[in-house]
Parts: structure tokens; C-alpha cells; sequence
């Protein structure tokens, strides 16, 4: 088996620019070094060989590289295989430019590292722990930023600025800042618009330290006063927010989380005169994706996204209350999830007249407009599964 860090990407037409370099997931978590070029294999005769990138003229020169690569040079590799050639060969990680494996098994082999990936050891829990510190600190001083007249952009630098002097590394992700309409945004990048009183400001945002990434949402009354309309909202999304919390529990079903979600928060839609059929009604018929479209979460670790996925023996992506959900898998002791429940108004789906149509008897289609401006909310705390019960690493952060 190799297990294949992958090269930096050229940025088109920068001449010698690249991305900043990510090693692939698998071979970091399994070896440690970050570094582009390497190669891990694996003999189950033999053990591990660590192939690394020799540090070049250029890199000392360029970038003050210092010392060696360590490890063996990447270029016996060669030898290596041609030594094995013959047997069945897994290639996992990056693409290799040269090197392919036998493709099933290299599939299989990929999930099987996936799920191995899935529990967290003490010393990648503390890394997302110092991590989410990191990025309490600027959401510590968001309500002092937060004012009507304030940019998206003002507010996501401040609080960048934040996570990096706090330690972390780099943002997990791009920092999510949407203010009024914005908000209902699901993956809105910070812009210039300023925000105005009135108005929600949705903030979805994770300091990275060593690759282990936070992952946070808060959302924020622009001047500090909650209309009886968000307050209204933002209690059955908290409400909702807590039970799932509650929920992550060894054993349970992250789909049957999803569904209880929906289910509780379709009630709650009822209950403001927005949804106009039962709960059951609204998660079985799909209707109530039209206000909260996602999954309730994934895992959460090594990156954004980490070792989400399909339970092993699972192959078939499957919808849950008309959410896609990025895992769908019992929760086991060690995994840490984001539980991270929304509901929001989206223009593109409820001005949708395909879906005006299916939904016609389901939703108050006549009481939205008011609802329309608010935008949307989402509430996401970062949850590790334990024996005990879970552990809400982001508690400190108020909602
Ligand atoms: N931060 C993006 C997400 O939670 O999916
Ligand atoms: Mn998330
Ligand atoms: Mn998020």
C-alpha cells in the first residue's frame, strides 16, 4: 500500500505560485509530516517506509528550509515496488503521477483508513480544544464589534486577526460573515455590505491549529436587541440545537438525529403559523428542507469536513428529510461531530414555484413575506461522543 501526501497545485497563470499545500489527510494522520511529496508504503511482510521529498537548493535558499527531509528519499521508491511487483497494490491519499493501484482495492483500503480516522485520540482532542480557544477569543469580542454600520469584511478580519493571535495557524475554512439577507446564505463569504439595526448577523467561523480545525456558528442581533420574530426563531433553533446535542450518544443513529431535528423543528414552524401540516407530515413529504436544507452536521478533526462518510457496509447516499446528510453513521465513543441545525428563508428555494406547487398545502405561503428579510439562522457547536455522554468542547462560546 502507499499512502500518497500529493504535490502543491500551481495557481493557473501565477508562474511559480501555488496554493498553500494541504498534505492528504491519510498520509498526515498516519505519519505526521505535513511536508508535499512524500510516500508512505506499507508491506504487511515489512512494515512502513517513509519516503520523503529531499529538501531542495531552492527551498534553502527561497523559503530558509533547513536540516534534512528525514526519512528515506522518495526516489527508491522505484525500487521498492519493482522488489514487489507482482502483487496486489493499494494506492490511497493524493493521486500519484505515476504510481496507480488496483482500483477496488484501493477503494476499499481508503475507506477502511477513513473509518480508522473517525475515532479522536487525547492528543488530536486537545488540538481541536486548542483550537476552539483560540477561536473563543474573537468570539468573545464580537458583541463589542458588532454594530449597525459595521461591515461583514470589518467584522471577519477582526475576528481572524483574533483566532491567529490566540495561536491557531489558520481558518479552518473561509470565514462565514452574513448580515440581513445574507444570513440565509449557507456558505456566504464575508463581503463589504455594511450591516444595519434591525438586522441578524449569522457568523460561521473555527481557528486551525497543526490542521485540527473549530468549527463555529453563532448568530447575533445587529444591535444587540432580538425583534419578537428572531427571538421567536433563534429559541426553537436553540431548543432544537440542545436536544441534538443531547442526542450524541454512543450507539445512536446520526440519521435518526437528522430526523428528530426536522421533526422538532417543523413543530416549531407550526407553531409561528409558518408550516401548516403535522411534523411527521413535513419531515416524510421533504417539505420541511424548504427551511433547513442541510445535514445536521459531520465530523469534525483533521479539516472541516474530516472523516465523514458512510458508515463500512453502507454505499448508498441516502436522503433524510430531504437533506443530503455528510454522514450517515452510528455514533461511536471518540467521534467528534458538529451539531449544527438552521432555519432559514431562502429565496431560491421558496420563491421555487416547482416547489410552491408540491408543498402548496404544507407551508402558510402567505405569512413568508415578514419572514423573508430576516435572512437565516444556525447554531454549531463541536461535540466529541464519549462513554459518559458528550462533551461540548464549544460551550464556552454563548449562543
Ligand atoms: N463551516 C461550514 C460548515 O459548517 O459546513
Ligand atoms: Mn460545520
Ligand atoms: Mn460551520
Amino acid at each position: 500500500m502507499l499512502v500518497v501526501a500529493g504535490d502543491p497545485i500551481g495557481i493557473p497563470g501565477g508562474q511559480d505560485q501555488t496554493y498553500p499545500f494541504v498534505a492528504h489527510p491519510h498520509y498526515y494522520w498516519l505519519s505526521g509530516c505535513r511536508r508535499a511529496g512524500g510516500v508512505l508504503a506499507f508491506d504487511p511482510d515489512h512494515g512502513w517506509s517513509d519516503f520523503r521529498n529531499p529538501i531542495s537548493q531552492g527551498e534553502r535558499v527561497w523559503e530558509g528550509a533547513d536540516g534534512e527531509a528525514g526519512g528515506l528519499n522518495v526516489a527508491d521508491l522505484k525500487a521498492w515496488l519493482e522488489k514487489r511487483s507482482g502483487r496486489p497494490l493499494a494506492v490511497v491519499g493524493a493521486n500519484h503521477p505515476e504510481w496507480k493501484g488496483d482500483e477496488l482495492l484501493s477503494q476499499q483500503v481508503c475507506r477502511e483508513i477513513q473509518h480508522l480516522r473517525r475515532p479522536k485520540d487525547a492528543g488530536e482532542v486537545a488540538l481541536v480544544a486548542r483550537a476552539v480557544e483560540a477561536s473563543a477569543r474573537g468570539y468573545a469580542k464580537l458583541p463589542e464589534w458588532i454594530q449597525p454600520g459595521t461591515s461583514e469584511r470589518e467584522i471577519a478580519i477582526r475576528l481572524e486577526a483574533e483566532f491567529f493571535l490566540g495561536g491557531a495557524d489558520c481558518t479552518g475554512y473561509g470565514t462565514i460573515v452574513g448580515s440581513g439577507a445574507n444570513s440565509a446564505v449557507l456558505h456566504w463569504p464575508a463581503s463589504g455590505r455594511r450591516m444595519a439595526a434591525g438586522e441578524l448577523v449569522l457568523i460561521d467561523a473555527g481557528g486551525s491549529l497543526d490542521g485540527y480545525t473549530a468549527d463555529i456558528t453563532r448568530v447575533y442581533p445587529v444591535d444587540g436587541e432580538w425583534s419578537e420574530r428572531q427571538r421567536d426563531l433563534h429559541a426553537i433553533l436553540l431548543q432544537a440545537q440542545v436536544n441534538a446535542l443531547n442526542g450524541c450518544q454512543v450507539g445512536v443513529e446520526w440519521g435518526d438525529l437528522h430526523l428528530n431535528t426536522a421533526r422538532e423543528l417543523a413543530e416549531g414552524l407550526g407553531a409561528l403559523g409558518i408550516m401548516r401540516c403535522s411534523a411527521d407530515e413535513a419531515v416524510e413529504s421533504e417539505a420541511i428542507a424548504l427551511f433547513f436544507p442541510h445535514g445536521l452536521g459531520h465530523m469534525l478533526g483533521l479539516g472541516v469536513r474530516d472523516a465523514s462518510g458512510l458508515a463500512p457496509g453502507r454505499h448508498e447516499v441516502r436522503t433524510f428529510a430531504g437533506a443530503r446528510l455528510r454522514m450517515d453513521l452510528p455514533l461511536q465513543a471518540d467521534y467528534l461531530v458538529t451539531v449544527e441545525p438552521g432555519l432559514y428563508f431562502i429565496p431560491a428555494l421558496l420563491n421555487d414555484p416547482k416547489k410552491r406547487a408540491q408543498h402548496q398545502a404544507r407551508v402558510n405561503w402567505d405569512q413568508l413575506e415578514p419572514w423573508m428579510e430576516l435572512g437565516g439562522m444556525r447554531i454549531e457547536d463541536n461535540v466529541l461522543v464519549t462513554p459518559q455522554g458528550p462533551r461540548n468542547l464549544t460551550a464556552a462560546i454563548p449562543k
